[in-house]
């Protein structure tokens, strides 16, 4: 039987002594351990996303995880990532999760899974669906009739799915978590956390192992925790191991200890420095924590990228950036560093490790400079952009109001008196979400951006077209603030009265964008205009040939944007995600050779929203084989959180 769904061949060979009898897992409350077919166990895992790598590199980061000497994984499932909207389900491609729990289990790793429903991980919204927003009351987290509708529909599609791949069924998932963090929400919603618990158990059964996971404190505990279900802690190194464990156990007096999240980096975001983690301070905390026979897993192992939008944010509103590298043990792009090593020495010392050489890093190829020529500004290519055409509203409306998740929402409306003097325009409640290009006649005004900058000046005659292109950059994925709707959420003024009789584009552009159209439908940028330090967002396009006669092209990449500012860029209709080099701290985005192409010619489309550094021109990107992500940032932004207290993000 427990070869009859998944992983036959190795299967069969790596747990021939088990066949027949079944597989346990289970906590072992007399002797603080976990029991594994009836032995002592106990993990030693690393946190891999398989939603920030591309599907092709899945198989080379789980056999470094596995010659680092890690026995399991641990992966997140972000909702949002697999139900883009109600009853529409993706587990294909790069989001085939059920391959990626084969693979892992075929290289031989166990994986704890955290399904969530809400996930935090610097993801879009905590990995909810946006739609769930579509009641805008909703109180997520909670037992909120609406979100509880969702949330057991949703898991009554993945926990079936999952089933298999529980270890007593024959699969590699030893233990699952139930929501996350929960102890740190204000909710603190014991039936909603009882309600998770039953629906868990009731689509995998009682044997299998659930647990909690909160800070390693009793005010985190408190209401993160629940009967039955086994309660973890999170701590990151450099502090008192012994003492964070003090905290699991009064929650839980008996049992195995388990970190599970030890921080072996951090997080980043736009306009602060690049997070590092010394990998002394790593190696010792771990080798503390592994002295004292707890179970661990080192978040992350290798972070990844978030590509797309699928980034989130803390507040006071501040985005992450496209990088998840995290200062990991393996980079961004899956590079061994002096980490993993530092890591993998430890890890020697308490469990014999596969031997056999670490596959190497991948390779990566400077391609060299790319010219980029304007396409189109977005208000001009705006038939092509948005097919339904505008919807009239006197108030303006917002993304989830317009059905449209992510990306880019154009508002467009008149002045409605001559503004001959500089007129301020406001938005008094703070409701840009999250950045507004604001330009009057086609000639860029400024830009209004969330906690920052909240009134601009325009001036035009009465009737002049005003264009407001609001970027969602990411919804909040911690605390309270996590409704985070997007766009325009509440009205603008200008001078002392509001805007009212807008005209609300949704915008298709990443359809546009993959399927050529943008090149198609020719240039049409009218004249040249004067160069100024700011312009209306616009596209621009370039393309690159993979040259002949280098084996192994194509090779992984990273493109870099000289004289540009802000923007999303494309290749071959892949959104690799935002640059932002005008704030920092990262500079380049990782580029996998799994998007090149060595046929074609490979298409380079970016959207700059605030500088045209074609005009008067020449303009590139840059494709290097190195990584910069820790630039100086450029903003007055500049306080840095100490590490690793999770109260500091509150
Ligand atoms: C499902 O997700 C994959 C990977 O992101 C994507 O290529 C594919 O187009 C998606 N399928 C649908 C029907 O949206
Ligand atoms: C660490 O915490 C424990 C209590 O769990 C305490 O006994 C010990 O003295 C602490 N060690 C240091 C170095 O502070
Ligand atoms: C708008 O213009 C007024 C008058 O010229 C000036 O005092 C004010 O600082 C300007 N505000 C902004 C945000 O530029
Ligand atoms: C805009 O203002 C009007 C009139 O005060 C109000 O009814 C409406 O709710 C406001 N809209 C938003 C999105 O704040
Ligand atoms: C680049 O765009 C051209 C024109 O749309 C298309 O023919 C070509 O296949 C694209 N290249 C790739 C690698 O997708
Ligand atoms: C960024 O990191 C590189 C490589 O570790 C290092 O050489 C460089 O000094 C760092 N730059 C800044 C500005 O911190």
């Amino acid at each position: 039987m427990a070869c009859s769904r998944i992983g036959v061949v190795l299967l069969c060979s790596l747990f021939a002594s088990t066949l027949g009898v079944p597989q346990t897992f289970s906590v072992d409350y007399k002797n603080d351990c976990f029991r594994k077919d009836g032995e002592e166990f106990r993990y030693i895992s690393g946190s891999i996303h398989y939603n920030r790598i591309p599907r092709a590199y899945w198989k080379d980061r789980l056999l470094k995880m596995y010659m680092a000497g890690l026995n399991t994984i641990q992966t997140y499932v972000p909702w949002n990532f697999h139900e883009p909207s109600p009853d529409r389900y993706n587990f294909s491609g790069d989001r085939d999760l059920e391959h990626f729990l084969q693979l892992a289990q075929d290289i031989g790793l166990l994986v704890v899974l955290r399904p969530g429903p809400y996930i935090c991980g610097e993801w879009d919204m905590g990995g909810l669906p946006a739609w769930l927003l579509h009641k805008k009351d909703i109180v997520l987290r909670t037992s909120d009739t609406d979100y509880i509708a969702a949330v057991d529909k949703w898991m009554g599609t993945l926990l079936p799915m999952l089933k298999p791949f529980l270890y007593q069924n024959g699969g590699p998932i030893i233990t699952v978590q139930v929501e996350n963090e929960y102890g740190s929400y204000f909710a603190c919603d014991y039936n909603y956390l009882r309600h998770l618990t039953s629906l868990f158990r009731s689509h995998l059964g009682n044997d299998v192992v659930l647990f909690t996971t909160d800070g390693a404190g009793a005010g985190y505990l408190k209401c993160g925790t629940l009967q039955g279900v086994y309660a973890t802690v999170d701590f990151g190194p450099g502090g008192n191991v012994s003492a964070a464990f003090d905290a699991q156990r009064q929650a839980e007096p008996h049992g195995p200890l388990v970190n599970s999240e030890f921080y072996t980096g951090w997080l980043d975001h736009w306009g602060e420095h690049h997070s590092t983690v010394s990998t002394a301070i790593v190696a010792k905390s771990l080798n503390e924590i592994l002295a004292i026979g707890a179970s661990v897993n080192l978040y992350m192992f290798i972070g990844g990228t978030n590509f797309g939008y699928w980034n989130g944010a803390n507040t006071p509103y501040a985005p992450q950036p496209t990088s998840y590298d995290y200062d990991a043990p393996l980079t961004e792009a899956g590079d061994l560093t002096d980490k993993y090593f530092a890591i993998q020495d430890v890890i020697k010392l308490y469990r014999k490790i596969p031997e056999g050489p670490v596959l190497p890093s991948t390779p990566k190829y400077a391609y060299g400079a790319v010219p980029m020529k304007k396409l189109h500004t977005v208000v001009d290519a705006l038939d092509i952009l948005s097919f339904s055409g505008p919807v009239k509203s006197i108030y303006p409306l917002t993304f989830i109001e317009m059905n449209q998740p992510f990306g880019f929402v154009l508002y467009q409306t008149k002045l409605p008196v001559d503004c001959s003097k500089p007129t301020p325009l406001s938005s008094p409640l703070n409701g840009v979400h999250d950045r507004a290009y604001v330009s009057v006649d086609g000639v860029a005004a400024g830009i209004l951006e969330r906690d920052k900058a909240l009134t601009i000046n325009v001036t035009g005659k009465a009737g002049s077209q005003v264009d407001i292109l609001v970027e969602n950059m990411g919804r909040v994925n911690y605390g309270k603030d996590i409704n985070d709707f997007k766009g325009l959420v509440s009205n603008l003024t200008l001078g002392a009265d509001i805007l009212t009789g807008w005209e609300v584009y949704s915008l298709s552009i990443d359809q546009a964008v993959s399927q050529g159209l943008l090149w198609e439908m020719g240039s049409r940028v009218a004249g040249t205009p004067p160069p100024s330090p700011l312009s209306v967002p616009s596209f621009y396009g370039g393309t690159f040939v993979i040259p002949d006669g280098i084996p192994d092209l194509p090779q992984d990449t990273y493109i870099q944007f000289p004289d540009w500012r802000k923007g999303q860029v494309w290749i071959n209709g892949f959104n690799l995600g935002r640059y932002w080099p005008a704030r920092g701290p990262q500079i380049t985005l990782y580029v996998p050779a799994s998007i090149l192409s060595t046929a074609v010619p490979n298409n380079v489309t970016v959207l700059e929203l605030e500088g045209d550094p074609c005009t008067p021109g020449p303009c590139t990107v840059e494709f290097t084989n190195t990584p910069v992500l820790n630039a100086t940032v450029k903003s007055d932004h500049k306080h840095q959180r100490a590490l690793f207290h999770k109260e500091d993000l509150l």
